[in-house]
Formats: C-alpha cells, sequence, structure tokens
C-alpha cells in the first residue's frame, strides 16, 4: 500500500518564495512521489500567484467554504495546480482577505488569524475530501498548530484516527508568538496556557512550542542543528522543550534540486559549463560583470553573497571589515534585502569602493543564477544555519564557499586546509569572530592565485551530490518510524 502524504508549507517554489523551505517544499514532495508516496501539498493562494504567470483551476467542494475565526466566518476557495509538470498536485487555499496582501508574511495585527485560518481550512479541506492519509507532514510555525488541533478541537473525528504528524522545523529563530490576548482566536484551550504550559512562552503564546511538544516527530534540515537547537545557544528558548521530545527529533539534511540548480541544467545562465569544463565558467564571469557593472577582470577573484540580509546570516562580522573589503585584492556582489543596517552598510561600501564592490537591494531569482555560475567565492558566515542551501549551490557551481562552523554549513563544507588528501571544498572558520572570518576569506584568496589548487578545490565541490533523493528516502523512513513501522 501506498503512503499517503499531505505536505503543509506556507511558501512552494515556483509559486511563493522568500526562503530555503519554499525550495523545500518545491522539491522533496516530488522527490518522494517517485520514491512511491501518494503525496498532495497545501499552500496559501497569495496574491503574487493569482498575479503570476500559473495554470490552476478552481476545485469545486461545494457550496459554503467558510471557516469561523474568532467568531467570524471567512470564506474561502480551493484551487489546484500541479508542481513543476510534475504528478504531484499542490492545492491553494484562498482567502483574499488574509492573504492577499503585499508580503506573505506581516507584522499586521491579525498575523496570527491569518495563518490559524490556513491551518483550520487545511483540517476543513481533508475532512471534505475524505483524506485517510497516513502522515501530515508541517513545516514551520506557520503550520505547527495542526498537530495540536488534530489532538483538540478536531480530536472528534475519526478521519484523522490513524494520521501522524512529522514536524520539520527549517529555523527555530521564527517561533510565531503571539500575545496572550490572542489565545480565543487560535482556539487554543486555556488549559494549555498557563506559565510553562505547552502554549505559554514567557507570556507570550508559542506555535512552534506546541508543534514541537504535539508532534509524532520533529526533525530539522541537518544533523548538527539538530544537535545545535539542544542548547540554550541555538534553541531561541527551546532547548528544555525540545529535550522532553529528544528521542522522537533528528536531522535529516535538505538535498538540492539539481535541475534547476546545477551549471549543466541551468536555463537562467548565458553559458552552461561541468566539472570537466570549468573553463567556460568566466564566461558567465564576464556576464556577471556586464549585468552587475563591475569591471572585468579574468583574475580577479570576485566574491559574492545571495541572502536574507538579517543577522542570522553573520551579517554582523561585515560590520567591521569595512576597510577589509575596500582594500581586499578582489571583487565583491551583494544581492539581497533585509534589515537596514545591513542594506545601508552594503550601500556604502559599494559607494566608497570605486567600482569594485556592487550592492543589489531585492529579490532576483535570475541574477542569483547568474552570481553562483559567474562568482569565485561564495560568502557565508551564518551566525546560525539550519541547513542553507545557497552553499550547497555554490558548491555545484565551482563558486568556492568560505562558511562558519555552524549547522549545515558544518555538514557540507569541509576546509581545504584541514581536510586530508586534498579533499576540502571550501573554507571554514570556527568562531563567531569578524578577524577569523577575514583569515578564512585571506586563505581562499591566497589559494586563489594557484590554478592547480584552485581547480581542484572546485572539482571537489562540483562533484559532491546533494541531490533530494537520499534526502527523501530518510523522509520515508522517518514517515514509517512516525506510524511505528
Ligand atoms: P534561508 O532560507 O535561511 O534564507 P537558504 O540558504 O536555505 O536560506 O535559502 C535561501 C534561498 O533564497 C536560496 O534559494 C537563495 O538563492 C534565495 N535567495 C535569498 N536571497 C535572495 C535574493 N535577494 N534574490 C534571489 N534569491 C535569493
Ligand atoms: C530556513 C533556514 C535555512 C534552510 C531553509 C530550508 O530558512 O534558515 O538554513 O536551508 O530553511 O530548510
Amino acid at each position: 500500500m501506498k503512503l499517503k502524504v499531505a505536505f503543509v508549507s506556507s511558501e512552494v517554489v515556483p509559486f511563493s518564495k522568500t526562503g530555503g523551505l519554499a525550495d523545500v517544499a518545491g522539491a522533496l514532495p516530488i522527490e518522494l512521489r517517485k520514491l512511491g508516496v501518494e503525496i498532495i501539498v497545501f499552500t496559501p493562494f497569495y496574491k503574487s500567484i493569482e498575479e503570476g504567470d500559473f495554470l490552476y483551476a478552481r476545485i469545486d467542494m461545494g457550496d459554503n467554504l467558510k471557516i469561523s475565526v474568532g467568531g467570524r466566518e471567512i470564506d474561502y476557495r480551493l484551487y489546484a495546480s500541479l508542481l513543476r509538470g510534475d504528478r504531484v498536485t499542490i492545492y491553494f487555499i484562498d482567502a483574499p482577505e488574509y492573504f492577499h496582501r503585499k508580503e506573505f508574511y506581516t507584522q499586521d495585527d491579525d498575523e496570527a488569524e491569518r495563518f490559524v485560518f490556513f491551518q483550520k481550512a487545511l483540517i476543513d479541506v481533508l475532512q471534505r475530501m475524505q483524506w485517510k492519509g497516513d502522515i501530515i507532514h508541517i513545516n514551520d510555525w506557520q503550520t505547527s498548530l495542526i498537530p495540536y488541533y488534530l489532538k483538540t478541537i478536531y480530536a472528534w473525528d475519526k478521519l484523522f484516527e490513524n494520521t501522524k504528524t512529522v514536524f520539520t522545523i527549517h529555523n527555530i529563530g521564527y517561533q510565531g508568538t503571539f500575545p496572550a490576548e490572542k489565545l480565543p482566536v487560535t482556539e487554543i484551550l486555556p488549559e494549555h496556557f498557563y506559565p510553562t504550559g505547552p502554549a505559554e512562552f514567557y507570556g507570550k503564546i508559542n506555535f512552534m512550542k506546541l508543534g514541537i511538544l504535539f508532534s509524532d516527530k520533529i526533525n530539522t534540515v541537518s544533523e548538527t542543528y539538530a544537535k545545535e537547537i539542544l542548547t540554550p545557544a541555538f534553541s531561541g528558548g527551546l532547548d528544555g522543550v525540545l529535550k522532553q521530545r529528544e528521542k522522537d527529533l533528528s536531522g535529516i539534511l535538505n538535498g538540492v534540486d539539481y535541475s534547476q540548480w546545477s551549471p549543466q541544467k541551468d536555463t537562467l545562465i548565458p553559458v552552461n559549463y561541468s566539472s570537466q569544463k570549468i573553463a567556460r565558467k568566466v564566461e558567465n564571469k564576464k556576464a556577471l560583470a556586464s549585468e552587475t557593472g563591475l569591471k572585468f577582470s579574468e583574475n580577479t577573484p570576485v566574491m559574492a553573497i545571495i541572502s536574507r540580509l538579517v543577522s542570522q546570516k553573520g551579517f554582523d562580522l561585515f560590520l567591521d571589515l569595512f576597510d577589509f573589503f575596500i582594500e581586499a585584492d578582489a571583487q565583491l556582489v551583494v544581492l539581497g534585502s533585509g534589515d537596514e543596517k545591513y542594506e545601508s552598510f552594503f550601500r556604502k561600501l559599494a559607494f566608497y569602493s570605486e567600482g569594485n564592490i556592487k550592492v543589489h537591494i531585492g529579490y532576483n531569482n535570475k541574477l542569483a543564477h547568474l552570481i553562483e555560475a559567474g562568482a569565485d567565492i561564495f560568502l557565508m558566515p551564518s551566525l546560525y544555519e539550519p541547513c542553507g542551501l545557497n552553499q550547497i549551490y555554490s558548491l555545484k557551481y565551482g563558486t568556492v564557499p568560505v562558511v562558519r562552523k555552524t549547522g549545515g554549513l558544518a555538514d557540507t563544507v569541509k576546509d581545504w586546509d584541514e581536510t586530508p588528501d586534498e579533499k576540502g571544498n571550501g573554507f571554514v572558520f570556527g568562531k563567531f569572530d569578524s578577524r577569523e572570518f577575514a583569515n578564512a576569506i585571506e586563505r581562499a584568496l591566497n589559494y586563489y592565485k594557484d590554478k592547480r589548487i584552485w581547480k581542484k578545490i572546485q572539482r571537489n565541490g562540483m562533484r559532491e551530490d546533494f541531490s533530494w533523493r537520499k534526502s527523501a528516502k530518510k523522509y520515508l523512513e522517518l514517515y514509517n518510524k512516525a506510524l511505528g513501522k
């Protein structure tokens, strides 16, 4: 019998994306289907999906699709499409009042209501479909009340009697915490909200905490991060709760969708190349220079950043290195958006750099691909990193990563100097310290001058295989464990 899974995510490539969660949600279900899982995906219908160039159809689920949230009745509709032409159906829950906004995630007063609605609507749809599935796979706080709801306000429904829940934590830095006054709209039972209780976190409601306590299995997106979040420095205050669930907690490294992110297949870059034909990479370097306005110079290394500009990604380390980047014998391209203090730091850096540093504030997928293909070195000194995808993309593109040893970065990048037998694929530093970061960059810049060694480092990275298949098999095992098999 095929395993039946409903996969729920607040963002899914290509329909919606703010970060790596979307990449995962757009790829893992397809890989699971290839392993024989009968899987459907659920996500909100954002305004940008309606405005985008996507094919989807309205699904007739009968009249009167309504969900009550805080005593108000919210009408919704259901649409469906296919994940990238594959046989995986993705369902969109459409409630314009909640999801037709400028951003997917907001600071609006009804942020809790938006995702309470989404989760209740998902359960409503499953009920209307009479979906008697094995696993509901939830992702991050936006979906983490589902296990709680199934065991409380929907416990009456025998449909879900044998359904188990798997909770993937992509980032414990975002927990979905809301003021206690929101309790009635969340339908969290007052008996679960008391100091140190399952829903309570320093006087607030915490969606992620309930996910951790009520899911059957919990995992994070790398083995190292799974260990790190059991310690206070990484847990955002939830290490005690995670320890209670330690035997059900594991780490599964994300895979990468090489049909989108590999220099051989990438349709968004000017020239395709491979580890056999690395020499062609320079054509992309030229294109990157003309796209960004950098002065092309074949032997000047181009360093790159593609990132949300937030403290998680280690940008505080850059703040002390203004002169270092101005004086470096290298160019730098930055693509990202986020906190004002980092955006203005990079703008200033570009301003004073006399053309050697170019900064693009914003989100631009095509440019992200061109940067991966055209740059020489990728900088990712994260403070913490659950998995991280850009360093894995960089390995495949021969764009040597310089990373801090944490989370998924530690599990994917091997330092050239520290790894025997010329097996290293990048540069790694340990302590969260700007001097150490600068040293790692300097090591990379020095090796860049030695063409033989540099090619070796690039090839080692390009030959790594982080395709989804391996990881998807581990998810399948996790599903089976959740089912007690
Ligand atoms: P996170 O999810 O924490 O942001 P990941 O490394 O897992 O980090 O994933 C980030 C994803 O978002 C990658 O696919 C990356 O290419 C993409 N990305 C981040 N910032 C931008 C940007 N400014 N423009 C285009 N893509 C971006
Ligand atoms: C989160 C993490 C990132 C991870 C991504 C996908 O956004 O910050 O490290 O790669 O989720 O799991």
